[in-house]
């Protein structure tokens, strides 16, 4: 279930804390684990962490389930993260989600036809002086309008 390439990756996060302590490295070893499984996280994929990180299952599911940046159904190849707390809000958040579901035929938690692009609504990215903005894997897109998203998503097909 975890690859010889992920578990290369998760001992480079287990590296990083004392030793007996891999647990901590829980949070990037459930990234790596969903990005090499079509950016989902099944139980079998959660319990196979928590097995490598040799912490209960059920330790790892509250992670996975707490964080919304953790999928449990498909999701597209690209996830526009797309920020609608308060400074994106006042900035027309709203009405951009809007043009990208009418963009791509979807509504947020949905994945295009195509199978390429889902759209997820999350809260304060961190980057509210470019507000309205969004995140693409580790990309952040600022100062968005629709023009902009037309760009950035027609870049993405
Ligand atoms: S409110 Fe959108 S980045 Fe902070």
């Amino acid at each position: 279930m975890i690859s010889d390439s992920a578990k290369k990756q998760i001992n480079s996060w287990i590296e990083k804390y004392p030793e007996g302590r891999q647990s901590s490295a829980v949070m990037e070893a459930l990234r790596v684990v969903q990005a090499e499984n079509n950016n989902q996280l099944s139980h079998e994929a959660i319990q196979a962490v928590a097995d490598y990180l040799q912490m209960p299952g059920i330790a790892a599911a509250e992670v996975a389930t707490f964080y919304e940046n953790y999928n449990h159904k498909p999701m597209g190849k690209h996830i526009i993260r797309f920020c609608h707390n308060i400074s994106c809000m006042l900035n027309g958040a709203d009405e951009l989600i809007a043009h990208l579901e009418t963009k791509l035929g979807v509504k947020t938690g949905e994945v295009s036809e195509d199978g390429l692009i889902s759209v997820k609504k999350v809260e304060c990215l961190g980057a509210c002086v470019g507000a309205p903005m969004f995140q693409i894997g580790d990309q952040y897109y600022e100062n968005l309008t629709t023009d902009k998203i037309d760009d950035i998503v027609d870049n993405l097909k």
